[in-house]
């Protein structure tokens, strides 16, 4: 069962850009996408790419390495079919963006 926790405050992610963060030892990425927080998987399934070091293009999360993309809103990949990233429930909380993990 899922539980929310807080991972960081919301102005410590820039708009347009990925941030890495860790809880209970689990990398995930988080976006904000016109001031909208959204939280993936930070591994790229291609070859591991930092997804925290990417950034947001047309609603999609860009990987840094070889630029696969994944839909923010659902965590598939719109590069290489049938590839996705797990997305976690995420929202702000008096400035903190908390994750279901
Ligand atoms: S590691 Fe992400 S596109 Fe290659």
């Amino acid at each position: 069962m899922a539980t929310f926790r807080p991972v960081c405050r919301a102005d410590e992610v820039p708009e347009g850009r990925g941030r890495s963060i860790v809880v209970d030892g689990l990398g995930i990425a988080v976006f904000r996408d016109s001031g909208v927080f959204h939280a993936i998987l930070g591994r790229c399934p291609h070859a591991n790419g930092s997804m925290g070091d990417g950034w947001v293009e047309d609603g999609e999360a860009v990987c840094p390495l070889h630029m696969w993309r994944f839909k923010l809103s659902s965590g598939r990949c719109t590069t290489v079919r049938g590839q996705s990233l797990h997305r976690f429930a995420c929202e702000v909380r008096d400035g903190e963006i908390w994750v279901a993990v």
